[in-house]
């Protein structure tokens, strides 16, 4: 993966089984939101392929790559800051809306999870507190229908008690039925709720394994985790 002259990913590897939480890992700059873009569709990938259901992404525009079940919610959360809830919510359905298709039940679905967007639907999102806007941005993805969903630092900003109870939520998307990949600087808490992880430095997976290995791993405990 390259921005301009700059390659900023250098053959990265990974992959994710049916049902799995899988973590990447890593500080700032290591490259895990390129990667999530390059998923996406929103950057070219220069080498490589993305092969998802056994069938190669690359070349797809990011459109059908969410209609294909890969959704992302981004880094920095991105929602709509001037409008309400539920019209965030509305809008990560779009790729599903068809005349006379309702999406009631998705609704449902998301504020069934997160029943603090519920009593906020009427609400702007911009007055909403950072946990409550990571929730929004995590239930427009869902509005999305993913069968991978993809989840840039969920935790960024967020103090940790919001972090654990969106954690959970996680975890309940998951048992849901939802593949999750979760890219975080904040190892602890996603090799908590992950089965496997990959962790990055500079563009390059230099560790990979079952998360409770990961967890006892001295340059994981070390550099990642606070010795
Ligand atoms: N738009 C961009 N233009 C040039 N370099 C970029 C751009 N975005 C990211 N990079 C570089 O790519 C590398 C990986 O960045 P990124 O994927 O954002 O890392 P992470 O999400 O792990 O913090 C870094 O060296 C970063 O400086
Ligand atoms: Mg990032």
């Amino acid at each position: 993966m390259r921005y301009g002259a700059i390659t900023a990913l250098h053959g990265i590897s990974f992959k994710v089984e049916r049902g799995e939480i899988v973590t990447l890992i890593g500080a700032n700059g290591a490259g895990k939101t390129t990667t999530l873009l390059a998923l996406s569709g929103l950057l070219p990938i220069a080498q490589g392929r993305v092969v998802f259901e056994d069938a190669p992404l690359a070349g797809l525009a990011p459109e059908a790559i969410v209609r294909r079940g890969l959704v992302q919610s981004p880094e920095g959360r991105r929602v709509f800051a001037g409008m309400t809830v539920q019209d965030n919510l509305e809008i990560g359905a779009t790729p599903w809306r068809r005349r006379g298709q309702s999406i009631a039940d998705d609704l449902d679905r998301v504020y069934t999870l997160f029943p603090r967007l519920a009593e906020r639907r009427t609400q702007l999102a911009w007055s909403m507190s950072g946990g409550e806007q990571q929730m929004l941005a995590v239930g427009r993805a869902l509005m999305g229908r993913p069968r991978l969903l993809l989840l840039d630092e969920p935790s960024l900003g967020l103090a940790p008690i919001i972090v654990e109870q969106l954690f959970d939520k996680i975890v309940d998307i998951n048992r849901q039925g939802v593949t999750v990949l979760l890219v975080e600087q904040n190892a602890a808490m996603a090799l908590s709720v992950a089965a496997r992880g990959y962790l990055l430095e500079n563009g390059r997976v230099v560790l990979q394994d079952r998360t409770e290995r990961l967890q006892d791993h001295p340059l994981v405990r070390e550099a990642y985790l606070g010795g």
